[in-house]
């Protein structure tokens, strides 16, 4: 049983923190001997989150023999992505067991240090707003083909088809790519992602030959081979374009020290950290919306209104007001991102309590943002609350589904952007009579999955 130390639910962190040697570890959940809370953990990770916060707002729980601690108030969000950043590096899993198994590791999500820095540095020149509103065109009319293939009555697997719609569009915009025959590879490289970070696998090394492991390491081969003639067939190219791909290569002909294994792993990283997300943002709306028919014909009259049922154009975004609120509520009570993990690199005082050296540290958005301390009604999908300006009385950090401070989403703009096109393109076509129960069950993956598919119907 963890020692315990003063902790109010109104508590902030004092400028005078003392040495975190003095201080306690947190107190947190047992679990069960030997395997701690991992069970409770991977069965249902927002009803875990919550009974762990009935310890306070810095708790300690054991997953797979490792300590953790999750860190459960804004003030302390804060600290461990923004004011200590630098006492904290990024943790997808040990060495020698990343989530991703052995693949992407030269890529932006995983990369650190030195690399990291000239990496994000070269990319972000990808992600300007001038480069994202350039996108808009792209993105409406990807969603507004995929609409058109949708049949009256016919029943979608919301997920399954969000990831097709959020992979060709990533791929027209980043990539100027028709991804057509190779999508089946990247689709087949995140469900085994998914898979393994979902189960207690990720914490053994992927070289195990397990079911899970061996198909990982296929669908990755295949993927990084669909990555391996992308790059031969632009190399080949005679059109000069200028997308992501092609920056990657104009960065190593002007002698930036870039190999060929860290351009695959850059494509591997941004198909899936690019289209897995919003693609789930997409499901998690629509299926809420069709359980709200009252603010799905809001969001009509807006779509209406605003762009006369055409899909929206860039001039049309600013006026898309219950459209943002719409996205900003499900990315607050689905954040894709379920929460970000970072690793203490040093003794840290948080909230009152102890982190020790090598702690796992857990930032989960799906417990900040369903505090009833910041939130009315947290469970309750209510775009509305987003209205004159709920987002500026709230104190920072407790909504933060894009992260914080340096290695904050660099795709934030893109995937608003391409949210606040796609919903209204959708919603001017069809209405959603949902099969799938309004309360999901979700699993843990390096997203938050949804445990079932997710269906509804849809009527033009
Ligand atoms: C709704 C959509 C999205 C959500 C909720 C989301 C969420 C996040 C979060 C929380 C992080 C920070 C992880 C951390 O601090 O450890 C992150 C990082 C990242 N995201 Fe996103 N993301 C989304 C869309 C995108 C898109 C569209 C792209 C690319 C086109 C993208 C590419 C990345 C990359 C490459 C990183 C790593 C950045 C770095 O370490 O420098 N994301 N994302």
């Amino acid at each position: 049983m963890a020692e315990t130390a003063p902790q109010s639910e109104t508590e902030t962190p004092t400028e005078e923190t003392p040495a975190p040697a003095d201080l306690p570890i947190a107190p947190g959940p047992d679990g069960v001997p030997v395997l701690g809370s991992t069970l409770a953990l991977f069965r249902d990770p927002i009803e875990f989150m919550e009974v762990a916060s009935t310890h306070g707002d810095v708790v300690s729980y054991r997953v797979a023999g490792q300590r953790f601690t999750a860190v459960l108030h804004p003030d302390y969000v804060e600290q461990v992505l923004v004011r200590d950043h630098d006492r904290f590096r990024r943790w997808t899993g040990d060495e020698r067991a990343s989530v991703f198994g052995d693949y992407a590791q030269e890529g932006l999500v995983l990369s650190e240090g030195e690399q990291w820095q000239r990496q994000r540095q070269l990319l972000q020149r990808a992600f300007t707003p001038e480069k994202i509103e350039g996108y808009v065109e792209k993105m409406a009319s990807e969603a507004e083909s995929r609409v058109a293939d949708w049949s009256d009555g016919q029943r979608l697997d919301l997920q399954s088809e969000m990831s097709s719609l959020t992979l060709r569009l990533l791929c027209r915009t980043l990539f100027d790519l028709d991804i057509d025959e190779r999508g089946d590879a990247v689709a087949r490289a995140a469900t085994a992602l998914n898979a393994r970070a979902g189960s207690v696998l990720s914490f053994f090394p992927a070289w195990l030959p397990t079911p899970t492991n061996r198909r990982l390491h296929d669908a990755m081969g295949d993927l990084e081979a669909v990555c391996a003639d992308l790059i031969a067939e632009r190399q080949a190219g005679a059109t000069e374009r200028d997308d992501l791909l092609s920056l990657l290569l104009a960065a190593r002909a002007d002698g930036a020290e870039m190999s060929e294994r860290e351009i695959v792993d850059q494509l591997v990283t941004f198909l899936f950290a690019g289209h897995e997300t919003t693609a789930l943002a997409l499901t998690y709306a629509c299926h809420a919306l069709g359980h709200h028919p009252e603010r799905f014909r809001r969001l009509r009259e807006e779509v209406e209104s605003v762009t006369g049922g055409d899909p929206p154009t860039l001039r049309d975004l600013p006026e898309l007001d219950y459209t943002e609120q719409v996205v900003k509520e499900t990315l607050r009570l689905y954040p894709p991102a379920y929460a970000v993990f970072r690793e203490a690199t040093e003794d840290v005082a948080v909230g009152g309590y102890r982190v020790p050296e090598g702690t796992k540290v857990s930032v989960p958005q799906v417990r900040v943002h369903r505090d009833a301390r910041f939130y009315d009604d947290p469970r309750t999908f209510r775009p509305e609350r987003w209205a004159d300006g709920f987002e500026q009385r709230l104190p920072d950090y407790a909504y933060f589904p894009f992260g914080g401070g340096p290695r904050h989403c660099i795709g934030m703009r893109f995937a608003m952007m391409e949210l606040k096109t796609v919903l209204p393109t959708v919603a001017a076509a069809v209405e959603f009579d949902p099969v799938t129960d309004e309360n999901l069950a979700f699993e843990t993956g390096i997203t938050l999955q949804p445990a079932d598919p997710v269906e509804t119907r849809v009527r033009r």
